[in-house]
């Protein structure tokens, strides 16, 4: 397993390109099962889960050819997707425990083929993560569910589902996604209420109206889908990450460096951007995208995750990290899931002064970060330690950095550009 050795204490100033989003990638990508028409997405980030997902859907009969670079070039990468014979519409239980965003395939292939099995997604490291909110919702279009031997299987009567209304009692990302993408080809009208507002659903619905699809409110909590008799492909290109824009932006912050972040899109960060504003750094508007520079000591927040456009859960970890260097005490309360401080006891041990009760943290600064080994355990805990390592006096090894490559793209190139000491140690 590869791990990347750090040393740090290098102030980062330079250009990050920012890539297309993960979450929305992976919410696109199933829109090909929606038509037999050719999908060509662009800018799809270099990840494993991406790749992950291609493999699942030519399990399901999905054609896919890639073009641009390899791995590593900076060319933009698109991928050409055709689904003109289904061949299974079963989502096999080796691939699903692999990722769970593979439950994305349910809805669509529900709505194309009338029916669809995807084997139930396990928990993973930063909680239980259940699906009950993605069946109701589609039970509400019209869908009938049985849950058997680790499988959940959907099945819309008559073949076609009938479209209906349902509300959201928890905000749900991936349960609005697969409700979109089942009713957009419903007989009827189908109304979403409490509906996630993440920009990756703004994206897919961009990318279904594209297709073809009549979807009113995009944007708000309140959809509205009016069923229609078939989509057809075209080209589409994925957002750029407002995710990994932000952990580069902590990257900045915690080096006191100054970094411009290339293709971020500010109007999908603003809690991110206010939050490090509020801590001091100097955010400037560029030509396509912005610069953030940390250019005094920063000062403590109070930060409490919520649902878009609250504070991102997914910048929790690389904020905690960045505090430690605040000068003062700071406070984070994780709202969203239930297990999301695995970061923790690997921060302390590089010298940071945290203490969690329940889902709450309290970070206590500046802290004098020194390197060490650590072990990443999920996808943004890791990007903690990476910032962590830059920051620390000495060298860190991060382990496990699988976790990292499902989610940011050429890392170590990217520091590497702006000056950070960072390389990736194979393990053969
Ligand atoms: C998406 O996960 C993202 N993943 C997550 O990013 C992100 O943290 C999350 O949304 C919240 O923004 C992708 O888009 C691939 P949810 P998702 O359904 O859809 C509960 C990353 O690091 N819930 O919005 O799984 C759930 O347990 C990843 O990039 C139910 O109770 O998140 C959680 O407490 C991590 N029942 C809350 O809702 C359900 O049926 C929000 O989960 C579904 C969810």
């Amino acid at each position: 397993m590869d791990s990347i050795r750090i040393t740090g204490g290098k102030r980062l100033e330079g250009k990050i390109p920012i890539s297309g989003a993960k979450n929305s990638a992976l919410t696109l990508l199933p829109c090909a099962l929606l038509t037999a028409g050719k999908l060509t997405l662009g800018n799809l980030p270099r990840l494993a889960d991406v790749d992950s997902f291609g493999h699942l859907l030519n399990e399901l009969g999905v054609s896919t050819k890639v073009s641009g670079a390899k791995r590593g070039g900076g060319a933009k990468r698109r991928m050409t997707l055709q689904a003109d014979e289904i061949a299974s519409t079963v989502a096999p239980y080796d691939m699903v425990r692999k990722m769970r965003a593979s439950i994305l395939v349910l809805g669509p292939m529900l709505a194309r083929m009338g029916e669809s099995t995807v084997s139930l997604p396990g928990g993973c490291a930063i909680g239980d993560r259940p699906i009950d909110l993605h069946l109701k919702a589609l039970e509400a279009i019209g869908a009938e569910i049985e849950l058997a031997a680790g499988y959940v299987k959907a099945v819309a009567p008559g073949g076609r589902l009938s479209g209906g209304d349902f509300s959201f009692p928890v905000v749900s990302v991936g349960a609005t996604e697969n409700a979109l993408m089942a009713a957009v080809l419903a007989k009827g009208r189908s109304e979403l209420f409490n509906a996630a507002r993440e920009p990756e659903i703004g994206d897919l619905c961009n990318l279904l109206v594209a297709m073809g699809a009549r979807i009113a409110g995009i944007g708000s909590a309140h959809l509205v889908i009016d069923g229609v008799e078939g989509l057809d492909g075209c080209d589409y290109d994925v957002m750029p990450d407002r995710i990994e824009a932000g952990s580069y932006a902590c990257a900045a912050g915690i080096t006191g460096g100054s970094i411009e972040l290339a293709g971020a899109r500010p109007e999908d960060m603003l809690a991110i951007t206010n939050g490090l504003a509020a801590a001091g750094l100097m955010i400037e508007m560029t030509g396509d995208g912005m610069r953030v520079t940390a250019d005094k000591p920063l000062r403590p927040l109070a930060i409490s995750t919520a649902p878009f456009p609250g504070f991102p859960t997914d910048m929790q970890a690389q904020f905690m990290a960045m505090l430690t260097v605040a000068e003062g005490q700071s406070f984070l309360e994780e709202t969203i899931f239930e297990n999301r401080y695995m970061h923790v006891p690997e921060l302390r041990r590089m010298g940071a002064e945290i203490e969690v009760h329940g889902r709450s943290a309290i970070v206590k600064g500046p802290s004098r970060l020194t390197g060490a080994q650590v072990m990443a355990t999920d996808l943004r805990a890791s990007m903690s330690l990476i910032l962590a390592g830059l920051a620390a006096e000495g060298e860190t090894e991060v382990m496990r950095v699988y976790h990292l490559d499902r989610g940011y793209e050429r890392l170590e190139d990217k520091l590497s550009a702006v000056g950070a000491t960072i390389e990736r140690v194979s393990a053969g």
